[in-house]
């Protein structure tokens, strides 16, 4: 596989790419083919070996990638191969293969593309973090964004916006802020020419700043800290101008303000689950369209060296993403997001044949009268996994084996409640079939009671009755079904419910 490798401590331009072997997973890693890869600003860091860490040299630079699970370890539970995920490997991600520890990858939905998953962890973690547990913006405040239009920085500024903040975007470059106003800054100042302090004045009334956000540090940390309001939130991100300012801390006193240290890394760590809590609002909103981020430009693998060099200029506004390989965004959604398909849902088979309609009025007989019982399908964690990422709901009790083990009485996880409704109208086309008809659609459901939590590795069938039908003006029918999920060898059903279905 090709990969870009730095071979001895040193600037970027050094790095060379070479053909080297595909590494090999341990039992708690996942191998992923490489589509993207953010360039952030530790990668030169690294580079020059001025990081918190040293990897072994040669290796790739490139922290922060998405692509496709190509195979797992065997203690990984949660991912599967072909998997679309994105992941943060600290480094190797400047190749076409790279391995990570499975508690490090999360799966993306559908409806994000590669290169914006490749963007999502690094910039948009830290400042949601930063901004939502640590700070807790509230509508109507006044959040200062320094290096606004910085990686962290013009995420900062999408996001305070986004929660009801007036956002004032400090950059050193006039097109820098024309993108910040882009993003949502409200105000904006050019730092290099304004003096902070007095804009500030001018722009709150004299009032202050509520919350300032600095991955900058050096010259305007203290003009910042000395612009904020009673009660304000400073949040030291990072040092991109390379000083660690030296402020005094009876301002701190004086204005009530509180100084926050953010390390979204150790929160991850730390807080795993409120952080894919906050991945998984992330990905939704960029899904939904309330964020969108920002590519400088989308480099080819050969010149990913150019990007570290134009992010250590200044150059970069927003996001510098590494494409790896040539290909298709579409095709590979298609391949690679298209569900397994399901296990024992054949339509019809010779034991269970389903009961067969030719017309609708046909159905009008056979109210009270039993349709039979699907087959057994079992609850795979796959298939937990897949709804969960479908839906965005990331619950422990449905993901986490582990602590699954430990905190539920069953010792497993269990299937989202929806997810065996869910099932329900895959099960109806095993128990009916009806002749001349458009569609047939699971419409709605009436009267649920979910009775029975189903465990992961349960099998579950479908039993169901025909209750109503209902004629539509419009030439359509509901069917109005009385179900019940049975789990094998467990008397009580999973849930019992009337479904509505809408023939036409
Ligand atoms: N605490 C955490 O968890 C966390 C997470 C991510 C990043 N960070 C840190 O946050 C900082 C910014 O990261 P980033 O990804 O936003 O980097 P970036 O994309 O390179 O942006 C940094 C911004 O800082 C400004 N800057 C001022 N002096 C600079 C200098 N000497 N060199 C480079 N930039 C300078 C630049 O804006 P102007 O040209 O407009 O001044 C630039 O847009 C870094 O120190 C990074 O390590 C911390």
């Amino acid at each position: 596989m090709k990969a870009l490798l730095c071979e001895s401590f040193g600037s970027s331009e050094q790095l060379l790419l070479k053909d080297i072997d595909t590494p090999v997973v341990n039992d708690n890693q996942v191998l992923i083919a490489v589509k993207a890869c953010g360039v952030n600003f530790p990668d030169n860091l690294i580079i020059e070996g001025k990081y918190q860490f040293k990897p072994e040299l040669p290796f790739a630079p490139g922290g922060e990638v998405s692509g496709i699970i190509l195979s797992v370890g065997k203690n990984v539970k949660k991912l599967s191969e072909g998997m679309r995920v994105l992941a943060l490997c600290g480094w190797g991600g400047f190749a076409e293969k790279v391995v990570v520890d499975a508690n490090r990858v999360f799966p993306i939905p559908a409806q994000m593309d590669f290169l914006h998953a490749a963007g999502t962890l690094y910039n948009y973690g830290t400042s949601y973090y930063a901004l939502k547990q640590k700070a807790a913006v509230q509508p109507g405040e006044t959040v200062l964004v320094l290096g606004a239009a910085g990686g962290v920085g013009l995420a900062a500024v999408e996001l305070a916006k986004m929660m009801g903040a007036t956002v004032i975007a400090c950059a050193s470059s006039e097109e820098k802020l024309a993108i910040c106003k882009s993003k949502g800054a409200d105000h904006t100042i050019l730092y290099d020419q304004d003096d902070l302090k007095k804009r500030i004045k001018e722009i709150t009334n004299n009032k202050g700043v509520d919350i300032v956000y600095d991955p900058v540090g050096g010259t305007f940390a203290e003009s910042a800290l000395r612009s904020m309001a009673w009660n304000g939130r400073y949040l030291i991100v990072g040092f991109a101008s390379g000083v660690i300012p030296e402020l005094p801390f009876n301002l701190a006193l004086l204005k009530g303000v509180s100084i926050m240290g953010i390390f979204w890394g150790s929160f991850a760590e730390k807080e795993p689950m409120e952080n894919l809590k906050n991945l998984s609002e992330l990905v939704h909103l960029f899904s939904i369209g309330k964020l969108t981020q920002h590519h400088y430009k989308i480099y080819a693998l050969e010149n990913a060296a150019d990007a570290l060099k134009d992010l250590k200029q200044r150059k970069v506004i927003g996001k510098a993403i590494i494409k790896i390989g040539d290909w298709e965004e579409k095709m590979m959604e298609s391949i690679a997001h298209d569900p397994a398909p399901i296990a024992n849902t054949t339509l019809k088979t010779e034991e269970n044949p389903p009961v067969i309609f030719k017309s609708k009025t046909e159905l009008k007989h056979h109210i009270g009268k039993n349709l039979g019982t699907t087959q057994w399908l079992e609850i795979t964690q796959a298939r937990i996994n897949e709804f969960a990422e479908a839906t965005m709901d990331f619950q422990w009790v449905h993901i986490d084996a582990d602590k699954a083990a430990s905190h539920l009485p069953g010792g497993k996880t269990i299937a989202h409640g929806y997810l065996t409704m869910s099932l329900a109208s895959q099960f109806l086309y095993q128990l009916i079939s009806i002749e001349k008809i458009n569609s047939f659609v699971n419409y709605g459901i009436n009267k649920a009671r979910f009775i029975n939590p189903v465990q992961v590795g349960s099998e579950i069938r479908m039993q169901a009755s025909i209750s109503h039908v209902e004629e539509m003006p419009n030439n359509g029918t509901k069917l109005f079904l009385n179900c019940s999920i049975e789990i094998k060898g467990q008397e009580k059903p999973a849930y019992v419910a009337e479904i509505i279905s809408l023939i036409f």
